[in-house]
């Protein structure tokens, strides 16, 4: 959700942070602040708007500590206005701390530290928190006794690192159900919220685990638990190249990301497919081999995006593996009462591996007694390291918020699964060959809708005004339908809603007119006719339509208004295909409404929060 950041070592801390804060932007952009040494006290600068703002705000000023902290600020209590922005202080103004995360007893503490006589300026659940620990501070004059006893009375969760003017020698972070990565360089430490914070310093790093503490000097680092017992730090080497987090000449993060996806699609097949074997190789997944083999059922589970591969995943492994699959919001997931046995796998797809509602899916099915695997992006994310066993989509890290090539990715390792889950049962070599032989070819197919990007950006801006999209689909692209949508809406704000193509009638029909815009998928598959019907009836109703179809295909050119033509695979792969020309149309319309794509209004890239 919100960007973190720290630093303590040799180098000055403001320009390191607001470069680091840029960074994290795409993570919360609706606030800016930072807090430094400055005299006896500490200068801090945090308001409403952006970090290039914050930064003009800072501009000329002398201010040479070599530690500080900054955040950028995704609203969850108070609107973003700059006394709700952070870094929060203490009631002496000494303390600072940022903070991802929620404190769910904020009021309690906020009612108690009242009757004790203080006050407080801001409509934050961080700021009770600071001043909280800022009296806990008084009563015992040690800083990190005070951070770890407030840390063990508050409920929720955080992601923090607390500055002290009383210590300017020290940072102190955190962790509860908010990530919190520490890079580790010579003399120097930086904290941040992920790791596009920290790469350019320093490819060491280290995470924090739930209730773990760091207390950084400059000579070194403590870990322990809340509770003060001493942990060890398992150093890690980050994976991915600055240039992964560099827009390399696009104009936006979004459309660098969809380009990407030949090569994300390709990197995620690496090694795992053997074509010519019709066999795959997935190392993540050894461990559980056995409990794959006897599986009797898989539940797929994911927020957003990462739900809707769930579903393409759905249709692929009844398809091939002949297993049940059930695919389950994990927002729902985790409150329900779900039935599940030993032999029931649960898979978690998650870009970040961090999303709360994901990760608390795990949570209650790895507590029921089911094998949590997990498909996620981020290396060391919590989902990641929580599961049973697991598949990375080696994507590199994705900053747009709406998320592309991650889903793209996402799909090629569901892919495998159902081919991996299919050679285990009935699926014969011949068949997985045919299918892993093709998947070889989309990242050249998907390359070739990308160079018709001018096409679809002349179709968006004939409908940019539209204040209604429908998308249609059938099978496998029903849920590129619900991909498509969310994907306009997301970046667009243009109301858009996906449908089963045949379930129209039961309906949407009902708003179509001549300033209704439907986007169809109809490849040429099984139900291709079906899906011409349903074309016929927009058109009948004088609705616009945008299909979504093989190239040189004479039977959709007649009816439709516009064609985006995709090259021709099998029925079965064409989600990874279909889905290209949407979040391009998607992205087309936003630039066309004078939209930002990269940090879309509300929304945050990765949602910590419930
Ligand atoms: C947020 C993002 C979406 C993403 C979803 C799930 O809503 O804006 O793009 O699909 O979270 O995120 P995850 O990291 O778990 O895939």
């Amino acid at each position: 959700m919100c960007g973190i950041v720290g630093y303590i070592g040799h180098r000055t801390a403001l320009p390191l942070l607001l470069n680091g804060l840029k960074r994290l932007e795409y993570r919360g952009y609706d606030s800016a602040g930072i807090a430094l040494p400055h005299g006896e006290g500490l200068y801090i600068v945090k308001h409403a708007g952006t970090v290039a703002q914050l930064e003009s705000m800072l501009n000329g000023l002398d201010l040479p500590a070599t530690v500080g902290i900054g955040h950028t600020r995704w609203a969850t209590h108070g609107e973003p206005i700059d006394r709700n922005a952070h870094p929060h202080t203490d009631a002496s103004g000494r303390l600072a701390i940022v903070h991802n995360g929620i404190i769910e007893n904020y009021a309690t503490l906020k009612a108690k530290l009242q009757e004790d006589g203080y006050a407080f300026r801001s409509d934050t659940d961080t700021e009770v928190l600071a001043v909280f620990i800022g009296a806990l501070y008084e009563q015992y004059g040690d800083i990190e006794l005070a951070v770890r006893t407030a840390l063990s009375e508050v409920q929720g969760t955080f992601g923090l690192v607390v500055l002290s003017a009383d210590h300017p020698d020290i940072l102190i972070a955190a962790r509860r159900g908010s990530p919190i990565v520490i890079g580790v360089g010579n003399g120097e430490y930086i904290v941040a919220s992920d790791a596009t914070a920290i790469v350019e310093y320093t490819r060491s790093v280290f995470y924090l685990t739930d209730d773990e503490l760091a207390i950084l000097t400059r000579s070194g680092c403590q870990t322990k638990t809340i509770d003060d017992i001493p942990t060890s730090a398992e150093l890690l080497e980050l994976e991915f190249d600055l240039e992964r987090i560099e827009k390399g000449g696009y104009p936006h993060f979004m459309l660098k990301e969809i380009h990407e996806q030949p090569e994300t699609f390709r990197d995620a097949c690496r090694g795992r497919l053997l074509a010519h074997e019709g066999n795959i190789k997935l190392g993540g997944l050894r461990s559980v081999e056995q409990t794959l083999r006897r599986a009797n059922r898989l539940i797929l589970t994911g927020c957003g995006t990462s739900w809707h591969a769930a579903l393409v995943g759905e249709y692929w492994i009844e398809e091939l593996a002949r297993l049940p699959v059930e695919v389950e919001y994990a927002s729902e997931f985790r409150y329900r009462n779900p039935v599940l046995s030993p032999d029931d796998v649960v898979v978690a797809i998650s870009q970040s591996g961090e999303t709360a509602d994901t990760l608390a899916a795990v949570r209650e099915a790895q507590m029921r007694g089911a094998t949590v695997l997990g498909i996620v992006n981020v290396v060391g994310s919590s989902i990641a390291r929580e599961t049973h066993a697991g598949v990375y989509i080696h994507a590199g890290p994705e900053i747009g918020v709406a998320s592309t090539k991650a889903f793209t990715s996402q799909l090629a390792i569901l892919m495998l699964l159902a081919l991996y889950l299919g050679r285990m049962r009935h699926l014969s070599a011949t068949q997985a060959q045919e299918i892993a032989a093709e998947m070889l070819r989309l990242p050249d197919k998907i390359q070739t809708i990308l160079s018709r990007g001018d096409f679809i950006q002349d179709i968006a801006r004939s409908y940019a005004h539209a204040t209604n999209f429908l998308y249609l689909g059938r099978g496998v692209n029903f849920p590129i339908a619900l991909e498509g949508a969310l994907k306009m809406k997301e970046i667009s704000y243009i109301h858009a809603e996906g449908y089963p193509a045949a379930e129209m009638k039961h309906g949407p029909i009902a708003l179509i007119d001549e300033n209704m815009p439907a986007v169809v998928i109809a490849p040429r598959d099984e139900l291709y006719e079906k899906v011409l019907a349903n074309i016929e009836e927009i058109r009948a109703r004088r609705g616009k339509v945008i299909a979504i179809a093989d190239e040189n295909d004479p039977d959709i050119a007649a009816v439709a208004n516009h064609v985006i033509p995709i090259p021709r695979t099998l029925p079965l792969l064409t989600p990874v295909l279909t889905v290209i020309p949407l979040q391009l149309l998607a992205y087309y319309t936003a630039i066309e409404r004078g939209c930002n794509v990269d940090m879309p209004r509300n929304l945050a890239k990765s949602v910590t929060v419930e």
